[in-house]
């Protein structure tokens, strides 16, 4: 646990790097005279950095190894870090903020990634989900630091420069960490695999688990198979889609709408003082680590698809509430109070389903071969699906309401539960290698 609680650092780099953006805006109106275009650009910049990051995250981690990768993003997360918050020029603040959502991009593949080869099947469910956990927790803490340091003088610096800190923890932390197990068996630096694993299990006797990992290794029928595969080859072309769909649907069933937009959505539904507006958006912040760890608990017990099922019935209702509350146009408190319990409600269903459900399938239905190319991939779809809602929502508001917005993303949660039922396995108690054998003789 405590070596995930290292590792899964990732996660809180991703979820204070997006959260934080929000507080540093409002300065750089004002220090950088950035106008509403260039603002955009300025978080679109960091949108399209993790896109690209995740494209080549898994490449580099199928090569490299998943450790050194995940310590030159650290590094370069500090780097970034470090640049955005001492620019003094636009440009060195667009390309420091470019290089951290390079980082946060890399991270986000490839930390899930790891968590999965390093832990045991019957606790993968709430090892992969630290890295959720550790978003929702940087997504949290982004919120009090903005808040913060809201009224100092270059208070953005803090915002940005605050954010190498736990990188350096990370980089530290890797450091010592070993190597994942099932990436030096595939690379056949067999006696390493074996000392890793003593290492991780805190024991000698590892031999029995190491055989099974050689044999599951030996076993596969996509070694040294290229991406390419994945979409010509019927079976795995249903790993594919599932990946990718996940990836979608948790983006475009609107969390981050809520989370985000939430402050001018409650201001002008009716908590009309700022601070009334932003203390509620930090009680949903709270919802969600909360929920998520709900989520850990039960993953490995009640099984993904369920989770998966239940929260997005969930997700559904709020979204079905929060939209006939815009249409109704529901003003003053009754109003207010209601829209902030659906949306802190919708919040907790997406955090117990398919906020970390993504995740930890898209680390678990890939060959080992292509895991890192294949988690890439649907990485990049939920980036570019993310900036895509983020980058429409005003314009959406404007042309059909928020009634009607939120009727959209309501009606792409009935797909994505269609689509669960329909496409997405329990992979609950297996291993890795398991899941693997059971796709290929499944199809
Ligand atoms: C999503 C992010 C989202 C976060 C909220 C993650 O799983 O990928 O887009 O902001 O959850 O906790």
């Amino acid at each position: 646990m405590l070596i995930a609680v290292i590792a899964g650092l990732g996660g809180l780099l991703f979820g204070y790097g997006t959260g934080v953006v929000a507080g540093v805006l409002l300065f750089l109106a004002h220090d950088f005279q950035l106008n509403g275009s260039m603002q955009g650009l300025f978080v679109a910049v960091a949108l399209a950095g993790a896109a690209l990051g995740a494209a080549i995250a898994g490449i580099f981690a199928d090569r490299w190894g998943r450790r050194r990768v995940l310590l030159a993003t650290a590094a370069l997360f500090v780097l970034g870090s470090l640049l955005a918050a001492l620019a003094n020029t636009v440009a060195i603040l667009f390309l420091g903020r470019a290089l951290l959502g390079l980082a946060i991009g890399v991270a986000s593949t490839v930390t899930p990634l790891y968590l999965a080869e390093i832990t045991t099947p019957a606790r993968r469910g709430s090892i992969v989900t630290i890295n959720q956990l550790y978003i929702s927790i940087g997504i949290f803490i982004s919120y009090g630091v903005d808040l913060f340091f809201a009224d100092f003088a270059s208070g953005w610096r803090w915002m940005l420069g605050l954010g190498a800190l736990p990188a350096i923890i990370l980089l530290v932390g890797m450091w010592v960490l070993p190597e994942s197990p099932r990436w030096l068996i595939k690379q056949g630096f067999i006696a390493r695999a074996e000392a890793a694993l003593q290492y991780l299990r805190s024991t000698t006797r590892v031999t029995e688990e190491l055989t099974s990992l050689q044999q599951g290794n030996a076993e596969k029928s996509t070694r040294g198979t290229s991406l390419r595969v994945l979409f010509q080859n019927r079976k795995l072309r249903r790993m594919m889609t599932i990946g990718l769909g996940l990836a979608a649907f948790q983006q475009v069933t609107g969390i981050n709408v809520v989370l985000y937009f939430a402050p001018k959505i409650f201001q002008e539904t009716g908590l009309s003082s700022p601070f009334m507006a932003i203390l509620a958006t930090g009680g949903i912040g709270l919802v969600n680590v909360l929920a998520t760890v709900l989520a850990m608990r039960f993953l490995d017990s009640l099984g993904r698809r369920k989770l998966l099922l239940w929260g997005l019935w969930g997700m559904l209702f709020c979204l079905l509430v929060l939209s006939a509350g815009f249409f109704l146009h529901l003003q003053g408190m009754a109003g207010a109070i209601l829209i902030v319990l659906a949306s802190a409600v919708f919040v907790a269903f997406f955090a117990m389903s398919i906020g970390p459900v993504f995740w930890l399938l898209i680390s678990e239905i890939f060959p080992l071969a292509i895991r890192g190319r294949g988690m890439s991939l649907a990485t990049v779809i939920n980036w570019l699906a993310n900036m895509l809602v983020a980058g429409v929502f005003l314009d959406l508001v404007a042309t059909i309401g928020r009634g009607g917005t939120f009727l959209i993303y309501a009606a792409m949660t009935l797909l994505a539960i269609i689509f669960t039922l329909k496409m997405v396995p329990e992979t609950k108690g297996l291993s890795l290698e398991q899941i693997e054998q059971q796709f290929i003789s499944d199809n």
